[in-house]
């Protein structure tokens, strides 16, 4: 088994090599008031963490290291949790997708929209350019009422927080500031931790400053382990909540193991269990106890079918029960 990190170190070393970020207080009111208004009409919070991380190589940024997550799997669960019952605090890297516009995210809003009368645009001889009235093509966009209208819904009863970071140091910052916003409630809390976290970095101190220069020849850096924040999550900042992680693998072989071995080592309530390549058809829901794998059949995947349904459902139902313990 693992050695368990000692959470409080943990803490310290963010404090001291991470740099916290001017906004995170603001960030951190927001998030309480938030999560306070719901706790108080006796709701559910849930914080989902989505997107990449940017890792830095240089003071002055020009290149960063980045990997593949495009968000999609949070904000698709943001919206089955909104449907279940949870109010979202959306904790997601920036230009990463969003919860209802994600579905139109790779369409081209200018072929999307034309003028009512159909003609080319030009204002007619006198008429002021603001008259003229610009449509949707529901074609360009199919569903985009529907879309539209819960979008609104949910905006106008304030049942999402959408929060952004880009870098690493953002990210480990805004999320304790988040835990500590959601102990506030408990047990009723829930942390998704659906983001792909860069488990590598150069602290400020080892980073250059200025552009590396391909003058000076191949290029040999030297990266320190992130800490593992869901140990002093669990233990320290938000110790009551139901806190579900995520493991990606690309070798199936190792995975279910891996995912053990992370429940063993930090003590959480689950973890969901994907591979890369599969991963919008078939996860695997690992608690202590048992193991439910989640799978889509070829003709679900053409009805559209989105897997993060049943992951939402499976875990939902398990925080009920955790919750009446
Ligand atoms: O965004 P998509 O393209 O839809 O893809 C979704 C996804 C594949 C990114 C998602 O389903 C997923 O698996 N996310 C977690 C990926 C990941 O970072 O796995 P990991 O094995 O490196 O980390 C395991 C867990 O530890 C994660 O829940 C992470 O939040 C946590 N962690 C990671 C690093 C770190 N320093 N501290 C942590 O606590």
């Amino acid at each position: 088994m693992m050695a368990e990190p000692r959470a409080s170190s943990i803490d310290g070393k963010l404090a001291e090599e991470f740099a916290v970020p001017s906004h995170v207080e603001e960030v951190k009111e927001r998030m309480t008031a938030f999560v306070q208004r719901h706790g108080a009409a006796g709701g559910r919070v849930v914080l989902i963490t989505s997107g990449g991380t940017k890792v830095p190589l240089e003071s002055r940024t020009v290149r960063f290291l980045d990997n593949f997550s495009s968000g999609r799997r949070g904000a698709v669960s943001a919206e089955h949790f909104i449907d279940s019952g949870y109010a979202v605090v959306f904790l997601h890297r920036h230009r990463s997708l969003c919860p209802y516009t994600r579905m139109f995210s790779t369409v081209n809003l200018l072929d999307a929209l034309q003028f009512r009368d159909g003609g080319g645009g030009a204002a007619s001889e006198g008429s002021a350019a603001e008259e003229e009235v610009v449509v949707v093509s529901q074609q360009a966009l199919p569903n985009v009422a529907k879309v539209l209208r819960r979008y609104q819904e949910v905006k106008e009863a304030g049942l999402v927080l959408p929060i952004e970071f880009s870098t690493l140091s953002e990210y480990l910052h805004l999320l304790k500031a988040a835990a500590q916003a959601l102990s506030t409630i408990g047990s009723k809390a829930m942390f998704y931790l659906a983001a792909a976290v860069s488990d590598f970095y150069i602290p400020a101190s080892d980073m250059p400053e200025h552009k590396i220069q391909s003058s000076n020849g191949p290029l040999q850096i030297s990266m320190k382990m992130v800490p593992k924040i869901l140990s002093p999550l669990v233990k320290d900042w938000a110790p009551q909540a139901f806190v579900t992680s995520f493991k990606l693998e690309t070798d199936p072989a190792i995975l279910l193991d891996k995912a053990r071995r992370a429940l063993d080592t930090y003590r959480h309530q689950a973890v969901v269990a994907n591979v890369l390549d599969t991963r919008r058809g078939y996860v695997v829901v690992v608690t202590p106890d048992a193991k439910h794998e989640l799978v889509l059949t070829e003709q679900e995947v053409e009805e559209d079918v989105e897997i993060e349904e049943r992951i939402v459902s499976n875990l939902t139902s398990a925080h009920t029960h955790f919750i009446s313990q």
